[in-house]
């Protein structure tokens, strides 16, 4: 079992990484401070883990549940005042803990009801996926979705505790296992060089879900990602270096529909096309780009633009993006492997240059 905790004053909280955490009740009644807690999960987790949470809750004051429907199509405001509606009806007061039990669709959107809910009330986070364990569940970023744009709407919100349940992912498939270690590969790449080293190493552990090497993973992930969040809360600089890749992976996910290819996937591409314009720019050498394809490849993940998508289609899209500021484009690059910082410099014909290396017609 690992814990750390995220430090943020008196938003601090614990991130509890292991096996069998789910239904053991005492990494999780510390921290529920009322009588009354909501469970909200959804259709595809509620049948796989929601007995066994239930099971540790046993004989505790009131347990409600709520499951939904399952998918980023549901991560709406419709689909929050579903959560409210249940709470009120239940009559949870201001002592209610709410409880994301699910990836980060499901933790997103618990975590934003408990920001809103009577003005604020505990939240716990259970992610259920790699994604979620390494990256959602982690620096309070909550909210949903709205038809003009992803993420639009929310609050930070810190929860009071993370359970990170490795035994969870034995059922998650494995397109979703690689989306998350996507995510697990930006943080060496962007700061944590030797943990880039350990991946090379333990990628077919990782791949295999060996226990021992995901929590290893998932505890370096949230270290990293909890010293970055602790330095600055609400991005108001460094933190944007995790969205490393996300610039070009999200111009991916518009260009292609979201859905089509998974956001960690997105990503994947993103980074290489980020790491070539890195080597472009002479921060780095060709060297240092082929480890970080030969590692995406071992994890099954894509190191090239999907095909048809255009310089111009990824150009008209990161125009678009919310890091574009004054109309200059940010980007995370890299100084060399293991530190990332943010560019706003890129002639246009560099950025170029990069894309049609990564395939881009
Ligand atoms: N708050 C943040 O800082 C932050 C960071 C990154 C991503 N996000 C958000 O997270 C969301 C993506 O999260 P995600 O990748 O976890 O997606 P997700 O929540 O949609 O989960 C992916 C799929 O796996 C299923 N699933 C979940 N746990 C499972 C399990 N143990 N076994 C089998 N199936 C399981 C889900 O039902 C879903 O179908 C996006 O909405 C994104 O915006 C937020
Ligand atoms: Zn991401």
């Amino acid at each position: 079992m690992h814990c750390l905790n995220v430090e943020l004053g008196e938003r601090s909280y614990p991130i509890v990484i292991g096996s069998q955490l789910l239904g053991d009740p005492q990494y999780l009644l510390p921290y529920i401070r009322g009588k009354q807690v909501c469970v909200v999960t959804n259709e595809t987790v509620a049948p796989l883990y929601l007995e066994r949470l239930l099971d540790g809750l046993a004989g505790f004051g009131q347990v409600d549940t709520l499951v939904l429907p399952d998918g980023e199509a549901f991560k709406t405001l419709d689909t929050l005042e579903r959560i409210f509606d249940c709470l009120l009806e239940k009559r949870h007061n201001r002592g209610t803990t709410l409880i994301a039990l699910g990836g980060g669709v499901i933790g997103d959107m618990t975590g934003f009801a408990a920001a809103c809910y009577q003005r604020g009330v505990d939240f716990v986070q259970i992610p259920t996926t790699l994604l979620a364990q390494v990256d959602s569940s982690v620096g309070g970023k909550t909210g949903v979705n709205h038809p003009l744009g992803k993420n639009m709407i929310g609050a930070f919100y810190q929860p009071r505790v993370v359970l990170a349940d490795m035994d969870t992912l034995s059922t998650l498939p494995d397109r979703e296992l690689s989306a998350g270690i996507a995510e697990v590969i930006k943080y060496g790449l962007i700061c944590d060089a030797p943990f880039f080293s350990w991946l090379e190493e333990h990628m077919p552990k990782l791949t295999a879900r060996d226990p021992r090497a995901l929590a290893y993973a998932v505890d370096r992930c949230c270290r990293d990602k909890a010293a970055v969040v602790a330095e600055d809360e609400r991005e108001s600089g460094r933190r944007a270096i995790l969205n490393f890749g996300h610039t070009f992976g999200h111009a991916i996910e518009a260009v292609q529909g979201y859905g089509n290819w998974l956001h960690g996937e997105a990503v994947a591409a993103g980074m290489v096309m980020a790491a070539e314009l890195s080597r472009i720019r002479g921060a780095i050498d060709g060297e240092v780009v082929a480890r970080i394809r030969a590692l995406l490849a071992a994890a099954q993940l894509p190191q090239e633009s999907p095909g048809g998508m255009t310089v111009g289609d990824y150009l008209e899209a990161m125009a678009v993006d919310k890091k574009v500021l004054d109309g200059r484009l940010r980007l995370v690059l890299l100084r060399s492997l293991g530190d990332a910082h943010i560019s706003d410099d890129t002639p246009r014909e560099q950025l170029e240059e990069a894309l049609k290396i990564c395939g881009a017609g």
